[in-house]
């Protein structure tokens, strides 16, 4: 996909483009026999994913921390479409025990898992750190997420087995994955704050979901799981993820409105890449407006990736059991 796809919405190799849709992308797609988490799915992109795949006929378990908007969202689908199947369970992606809360308490709904949607993020926040003590972006975005998926991991590979259905985990990340610290990912520095930025701690997060999504397509690969690992650009959107940056992001979007797409074609990858069938046995790629596309170099880092397999392990071990 090059600026001028996006810009006029002309469909890739694909058939679809930035102007596409998540329903679009998913016409005609039958996801009854399927179960999925969408994490981060009260609100904006999440929320439009949730809507699509329970449109679709999956029956979608939102994970989320607010559950005053979880509860909004589910009904906002449920207005729409009476049969939809949603549930809302409540997931703080800062928290490790609140990670494996959510666990016992999916698992205890003894429902299958086939697709895992790591959508929940932050963007730009001020220097904090997460329940555990860890910096917040890298802690929300990724290493959340590399728990939950870990934890979620076994039922994934269990149902794709016993159904003979490919299960899919789709990592949202961004195009700032480009702007991150020099060295990709601060392994030595994970907690800095003398040097924090906002903008580039985000950047290591988002490197950080397409490296996650690389190393977990690799082992599946290797264990002759049916389970694919991909992860998704999906597009400037203007949404909640603002909330640090709204004036800057206004500003911008005046000088780059043609960029910029609406809720449902920012969903259209996430939608695209976990149900579509012509995407069966594709795995460890990276998807901008539901095309194929070559990321940034450190992140087609093999050994970066497994790097930050390893740190992840490590460090969820220890803050597990301090
Ligand atoms: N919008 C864009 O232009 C854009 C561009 C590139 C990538 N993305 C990625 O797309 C994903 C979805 O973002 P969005 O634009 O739809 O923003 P959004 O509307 O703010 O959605 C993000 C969701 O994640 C949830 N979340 C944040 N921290 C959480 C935590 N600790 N535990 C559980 N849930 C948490 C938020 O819940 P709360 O409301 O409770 O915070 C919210 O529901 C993010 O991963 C983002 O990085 C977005």
């Amino acid at each position: 996909m090059n600026l001028l796809s996006i810009i006029t919405g002309r469909p890739g190799p694909s058939g679809f483009g930035s102007a596409s849709t998540a329903e679009q992308v998913t016409e005609g797609i039958d996801a009854s026999n399927l179960t999925a988490i969408v994490t981060g799915g009260a609100s904006g992109i999440g929320l439009e994913t949730a809507r699509v795949l329970a449109l679709r006929g999956a029956h979608v378990i939102i994970g989320a921390r607010n559950m005053e908007a979880a509860n909004g969202a589910k009904k906002l689908i449920l207005n729409e479409n009476a049969a939809a199947r949603v549930e809302v369970l409540r997931l703080d992606l800062n928290s490790l025990k609140s990670i494996r809360t959510f666990v016992n308490e999916f698992n205890a709904l003894g429902v299958p898992l086939n697709i895992l949607i790591n959508n929940a993020g932050v963007m730009f926040c001020p220097y904090q750190l997460s329940d555990d003590g860890i910096e917040m972006q890298f802690a929300t975005n990724h290493l959340g997420h590399f728990l939950l998926t870990n934890l979620l991991l076994e039922k994934l590979k269990n149902t794709a087995k016993t159904t003979g259905i490919e299960g899919r985990i789709v990592n949202l990340s961004s195009i700032a994955h480009l702007h991150t610290y020099h060295e990709g990912i601060r392994f030595d520095k994970i907690n800095d704050q003398s040097g924090y930025s906002d903008k580039k701690s985000y950047g290591q997060s988002k490197l950080a979901n397409i490296l996650h999504a690389k190393e977990l397509a690799r082992r599946l690969k290797e264990e002759g799981a049916n389970v694919t690992a991909n992860a998704v650009h999906p597009g400037l959107i203007m949404t909640n993820l603002m909330r640090h940056s709204f004036i800057l992001m206004n500003i911008l979007k005046v000088f780059t409105y043609i960029l910029w797409k609406t809720v449902p074609q920012g969903a259209s990858s996430s939608c695209y890449v976990a149900l579509h069938p012509s995407l069966k046995g594709v795995s460890g790629k990276y998807f901008i407006d539901c095309n194929e596309i070559a990321p940034g170099a450190l992140a087609r880092d093999e050994d970066l990736a497994k790097k930050l397999w390893d740190f992840s392990d490590k460090l969820v071990t220890s803050l597990s059991n301090p």
